[in-house]
């Protein structure tokens, strides 16, 4: 089987990897892909759906899968559908969950899934009448995409309006801020959820906790995700149900009703409240670095997930997990989430230690390659992997690998899952 992948991160290349383990893939092929995944299939330049998709028909590509959300926001699943193409992502109308956090709020209210009170609007009465009702902190929501930074979350009544007022004007950022929510602050711990779903049916992966600040204890500003740890203990038998009572089920319903059966990964930022689950966002796509976590702890084919999700076939499939953790430890270059840093060369040690060969890898994201050499050009680097029997063996083998990979401005956090290590 044939599979082309469509992004250039590490999202991307962690998929890769997964499907280059399984033996029913022959051939790997990204678009763009970055300087490392050449090792692991072909980059292809070409960023047009149209082309993409007679590139699809004319190399006999079973199987796309899209993983990040603009291709997705944008239609690619569509292009490739009329081509009779089988690709893995959501439709146009159903990436609306991420496109559109109007459409998304206004689908949970209409479905009862339960979510932080809110308000959409346009205007600055409206919304500063609102925020009078609420107490502080208070959430600012731009309605579009803005790249993980169209949310605010104001300290003081003052800040709130300030922030709706820039958001409204197109200053903060541009038409994606004109229409907003504004909405109540959710205090309790946050969820990476997936549901890998076939428009029907669906599968849900292990749960994984992110750290989106830049510097350890959570500190600094937000990035879009400095490392991942996946099984969290922080969820049980009983929140998994009612994960997939009152929110999977529902979506997955709603959307079928509104005409958009929901089909790629249903990514669910999830926030428990006193142990109660609450949604605070859906995404269309992976989680970066969520997907680094999970990628390696799919026991069964990687292939088989993706393939039957796009035919309707996942009610049949039996998905199995490895026994063990996954840490996932990111590498960022100096100035990340800043502005840009001086490309920099990577050296990586010779990996002597063989417990390391076989429980720890690199997935790249960052990067590119000149004359054979690779350089660090992007915020985000490089990811270091550790899997184990415990989440602390998994992340001291994903340190232990971190410490392995040098290049001048080399900046990580060093207390990856310690919310599961308290
Ligand atoms: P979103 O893009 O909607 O996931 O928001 C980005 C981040 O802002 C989330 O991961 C949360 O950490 C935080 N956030 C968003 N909405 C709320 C809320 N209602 N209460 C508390 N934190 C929130
Ligand atoms: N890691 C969070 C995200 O990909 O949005």
């Amino acid at each position: 089987m044939n599979v082309l992948i469509i992004g250039s991160g590490g999202r991307e290349y962690s998929i890769g990897l997964a499907l280059k383990k399984d033996k029913k893939v022959t051939k790997i092929f990204f678009a763009p892909g970055n300087g490392a995944s050449d090792e692991i299939g072909e980059n292809i330049d070409i960023s047009d759906f149209e082309a993409l998709a007679n590139f699809a028909k004319s190399n006999s590509i079973d199987l796309t899968i899209v993983g990040p959300e603009a291709p997705l926001v944008d239609g690619i699943v569509d292009v490739f559908k009329a081509y009779n193409l089988n690709i893995f992502g959501s439709s146009k109308l159903a990436s609306q969950l991420e496109g559109s956090k109007i459409f998304m709020k206004n689908f949970l209210k209409k479905y009862n899934i339960p979510t932080a009170s809110f308000i959409e609007t346009n205007f600055l009465e409206v919304a500063s009448k609102f925020i009078d009702t609420l107490s502080v902190p208070i959430v600012i929501k731009a309605d579009g995409l803005c790249g993980g930074k169209g949310v605010i979350i104001a300290q003081d009544k003052k800040e709130a309006k300030d922030a709706v007022k820039d958001m409204l004007s197109g200053e903060s950022f541009g038409k994606a801020g004109l229409s907003i929510i504004v909405e109540e602050y959710l205090d309790g711990y946050e969820l990476s959820v997936f549901a890998i779903c076939d428009g029907e049916n669906y599968k849900l992966l292990p749960a994984a906790q992110d750290h989106k600040r830049l510097l350890n204890g959570d500190k600094g500003p937000n990035t879009g995700g400095m490392g991942a740890y996946a099984p969290t203990p922080l969820i049980d038998e009983k929140l998994y149900k009612e994960i997939e009572e009152k929110v999977v089920k529902p979506t997955l319903k709603g959307m079928k009703e509104n005409g958009m059966p929901y089909e790629g990964v249903l990514f669910m930022g999830l926030m428990i409240v006193k142990g109660e689950v609450k949604v605070l966002e859906y995404n269309v796509r992976f989680g970066d670095p969520e997907c680094e976590v999970l990628m390696p702890l799919i026991k069964s084919s990687v292939f088989d997930l993706f393939y039957k999700a796009t035919n309707g076939e996942l009610e049949s499939l039996d998905i199995k997990m490895r026994d063990e953790y996954g840490v996932a430890v990111v590498i960022s270059s100096q100035n990340y989430p800043y502005k840009s840093s001086i490309a920099s060369e990577i050296i990586v040690d010779e990996i002597i230690l063989e417990e390391l060969k076989q429980n720890a890898h690199i997935s790249y994201a960052g990067v590119s390659k000149e004359d054979g050499k690779l350089y660090a050009t992007g915020g985000r680097v490089l990811l270091c992997i550790g899997i184990g029997k415990s989440i602390k063996e998994a992340r001291d083998r994903a340190y232990l690998m971190a410490g392995q990979v040098h290049f001048a401005g080399k900046h990580y956090r060093t207390d990856i899952a310690y919310q599961a290590l308290r």
